[in-house]
């Protein structure tokens, strides 16, 4: 998730973009970059600094030409490519003619590179979003005409993307275009703005134009025209901005934590797209030799908190589809103890920060043994990723909120991937089973949508329990790691005492602490261990608890058993903890919210803990 901005007319084009880029570093801000365009002249300057990026970006541009009437800017979150310079928007044609900066995510960059190579063009960074700066680039051999290039353009994408263009040939013009990514626009006196949210525009414009997808801007100074593929003029009704800076950065939601609920379908899309090629799974940075992975005998996944839960959903993928022996450890438990593992061990560290101190040690210890190691991390060019041998990307975008949502469910799906490729290549699974699993997976955006705006259930609830001290999170298989991931929630943002157990664990100690008062929630998805859990239930009914249930749509015995049902769509059995985690993140924020507690910035917690 990247932040865009765009001007043209007026004498202001390059303040206006830095200043609306400090107030989209909340997208990402890896990197940043502006071009500017005036004459027949194009300047770029670009700067990879970390949280400094646009500070350096600002020192970059001090030699910047003065009056340049067009430009664009970027703030980057990595995605493809790591958080250089090289990588960082804008991209320049071969011949430094056109700047062209993206937000989102292009599938077939692989494809469209190798043919744009075989047409002479070379390519600077390992972005997917230069392939587009090239096409660009032959499109406008055709008629010069750059709304016409990009229409050219667009089908030849998969993917999403907001997409501004602007070139030296082409004074007073910035182009742009999008789909499923944003794109807003609009326009005041003389000058006409574009940006990825209303942050960007804030201050220039009351009312902002919402782009439909595959639709193309033409935006000139003080004017704007829209239209469709084929060229026809779009009529698009304007919106205005009623938000102040700090609703606007949280995309109009009361904080980051909602904000970052509402985007998991969004990161579990981002984080599968361009995961197949040719009929096999495709991890383009994974970048292990395949025959390293063809003969690891035993697979080892560390990670801390509520990566560890991940990891924990990601053994019972990779020994049911890879059959492999999986081992899920606590990072600040495996680097202390003898641990066993050798050269044909994969050792996979889990964090969507890539910095966490032990997770980042165990992986070092494991890699001095000998053993490949794998980082999933949602932070490009992270520590974590440096260290390791190969990386799988969450590409779950920027989360600020302290307790983990979008980047857990992200890491969730990020091991199921390395589990079917694991399967793949040892060929322990079918390719028919491959494509089913992966056509499992591609199903939960949908239902993720369904559920994160479906929070009613979760507050009615809240009233009734939010006055009780003791929760239990009760779960078996896959439901455990979920009731573990639930419980930390709850801890962590509603400072209530909240256990996850194995629910066949019960009769062996927990069930003395069962008396009217406490709660329950109990996760019951679908499987050989529903049955189970419905007697689990009614154990602890028995002895006066209070229960929630978390179950799928067609589960209707839930009904009879607990007092409260919050309800997740019926999904395949290895998919379903990505979804069952949602109504208990939900569950936790409104406890939260009705106790008055700061769910972004909870007592004592760190985003990124880096020491021991
Ligand atoms: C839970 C949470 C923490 C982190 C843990 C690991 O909501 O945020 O438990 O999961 O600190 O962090 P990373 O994933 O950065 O290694």
């Amino acid at each position: 998730m990247c932040g865009i901005i765009g001007v043209v007319g007026g004498d202001r084009a390059l303040a206006t973009i830095l200043e609306g880029l400090a107030r989209l570093e909340y997208r990402g801000y890896d990197s940043a970059g502006v071009a500017l365009q005036s004459g027949n002249e194009l300047w770029s300057a670009r700067a990879a600094d970390g949280t400094r990026s646009v500070e350096a970006l600002v020192e970059r541009c001090t030699n910047a030409p003065a009056n340049m009437t067009v430009g664009i800017g970027h703030t980057r979150w990595a995605t493809h490519g790591n958080p250089t310079e090289v990588n960082a928007h804008p991209h320049l044609d071969c011949g430094n003619r056109i700047g062209l900066i993206h937000n989102g995510i292009i599938e077939n960059h692989s494809e469209l590179r190798e043919h744009l190579q075989s047409l002479g063009h070379g390519f600077r960074s390992a972005t997917d979003t230069e392939v587009m700066v090239h096409l660009m680039e032959e499109e406008l051999k055709i008629d010069g005409d750059l709304v016409q290039a990009t229409r050219r353009m667009l089908p030849q994408l998969r993917g999403a993307f907001a997409v501004a263009i602007i070139s030296a040939d082409h004074p007073n013009q910035v182009v742009a275009a999008r789909r499923v990514s944003p794109l807003i626009v609009g326009s005041r006196d003389d000058v006409s703005f574009l940006g990825s949210d209303i942050p960007a525009l804030m201050g220039h414009v009351d009312e902002v134009y919402a782009i439909e997808e595959d639709h193309v801007v033409d935006l000139r100074p003080g004017t704007i025209s829209v239209t469709d593929l084929e060229g026809n003029t779009v009529h698009v009704e304007p919106v205005t901005i009623t938000w102040d800076i700090e609703v606007a950065e949280k995309g109009g939601f009361k904080d980051f934590m909602t904000k970052e609920i509402h985007e998991q379908p969004e990161a579990i899309a981002a984080t599968l797209a361009d995961r197949t090629r040719d009929g096999f799974v495709a991890l383009d940075e994974l970048d292990l030799d395949e025959e390293d992975l063809r003969t690891i005998d035993k697979v080892v996944i560390i990670g801390c908190g509520s990566s560890y839960h991940a990891g924990l959903v990601g053994k019972f993928a990779i020994e049911a589809w890879g059959k492999l022996p999986t081992e899920v450890d606590i990072a600040s438990e495996f680097r202390y103890r003898d641990a066993i593992f050798d050269a044909s061990t994969l050792v996979v560290g889990v964090s969507q920060s890539g910095e966490t101190i032990d997770t980042l040690e165990a992986i070092k210890k494991a890699k001095k043994s000998g053993s490949k190691v794998i980082a999933v991390s949602n932070i490009v060019g992270a520590s974590m990723t440096r260290e390791a041998d190969g990386t799988i990307y969450t590409r779950a975008g920027l989360e600020v909120s302290v307790a983990s949502t979008k980047t857990v469910l992200a890491q969730v799906v990020a091991l199921e991937l390395l589990a079917l490729r694991l399967a793949e290549l040892r060929g322990t699974r079918s390719a028919e089973e491959i494509a089913e699993a992966m056509a499992d997976l591609q199903a939960l955006p949908a239902a993720l949508t369904q559920l994160v705006d479906a929070s009613e259930g979760p507050e009615a609830i809240a009233d009734a329990v939010g006055d009780a001290q003791d929760f239990f999170f009760l779960g078996r298989h896959l439901g455990f790691p979920v009731a573990l991931e639930g419980a930390l929630k709850l801890k962590e943002i509603s400072y209530l005492r909240a256990e996850g157990y194995p629910a066949g664990e019960l009769k062996h100690g927990p069930i003395a602490l069962i008396e009217p008062g406490v709660v329950v929630v109990a996760i019951v998805l679908s499987g050989p261990m529903a049955e189970k859990m419905y007697s689990n239930i009614a154990e602890v009914k028995a002895r006066g608890a209070t229960v929630i249930c978390v179950a799928e749509d067609s589960d209707h015995i839930v009904d009879s058993l607990a007092d409260y049902v919050l309800r997740i769509p019926d999904v395949a059995e290895l998919v379903a903890p990505v979804l069952a985690m949602v109504p208990l993140q939900q569950l936790a924020y409104a406890i939260a919210q009705a106790k008055g507690f700061d769910v972004d910035r909870p007592r004592n917690l760190a985003k990124t803990v880096t020491v021991e």
